[in-house]
């Protein structure tokens, strides 16, 4: 089965990439052929709302989106990671997402032409950290991308995410947690 790992923190070797490292290591057990693409080293501009992709489901802005689209499309897996930026997915993560729009419109036009089924087989997981403890830190991501991969096409998995978590390296220094997130991403392949 095919993973695709979407890391959406800016910081190298930080928390998020981490913690998807762990979750990847686990779903690569599991038998995942995982890619990995760091958003932030792709030039993915913010939708313009354009509506040019309404009649077609095509995205008419062309830039590294253009090569993402059907990696999206042809994975089984994918898992977003993200730390939260005031109570939300990172800026790079955003775009990606909001570029999706023309997935949107790709699925709606399928299923108005009776073409569209959902492949109960291709499942979104979102992974996340936060510094603080906020009972409702991750509330904003987990809707944001529940939303999102309905409109990618995928199923809403679950999702992995630790709070406390702030400076570079509190991440890996936490085996416990990093254990439990490979044992999560084994799971994320059932
Ligand atoms: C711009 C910015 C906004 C942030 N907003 C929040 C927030 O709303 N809530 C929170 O708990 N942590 C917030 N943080 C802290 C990060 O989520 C935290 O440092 C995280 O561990 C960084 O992960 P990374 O190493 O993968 O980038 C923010 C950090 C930055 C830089």
């Amino acid at each position: 089965m095919q993973v695709l790992a979407l890391l959406g923190s800016p910081r190298k070797g930080g928390n998020s990439e981490v913690l998807m490292e762990a979750v990847v290591r686990g779903m690569a057990q599991a038998g995942g052929r995982v890619e990995v693409v760091r958003l932030c080293d792709l030039k993915i501009s913010p939708c313009i709302s354009c509506g040019g992709c309404d009649a077609t489901g095509a995205c008419v802005v062309k830039d590294d989106m253009t090569a993402l689209y059907p990696k999206i499309l042809a994975a089984h897996r994918i898992v977003l990671a993200s730390p939260i930026f005031f109570y939300g997915i990172t800026a790079q993560a955003k775009a990606c997402v909001d570029r999706c729009q023309a997935l949107w419109n790709r699925k709606k036009l399928l299923r108005a032409k009776g073409q569209w089924q959902q492949n109960p087989d291709q499942k979104g997981f979102l992974l996340a950290v936060a510094a603080t403890h906020g009972e409702k830190v991750f509330d904003g991501a987990a809707l944001c991308m529940k939303y999102a991969y309905d409109a990618m096409g995928f199923l809403y998995g679950g999702d992995f995410m630790v709070k406390g978590i702030d400076r570079r390296g509190e991440m890996a220094a936490d085996a416990l947690k990093l254990k439990e997130a490979e044992e999560a991403g084994r799971r994320f392949m059932a």
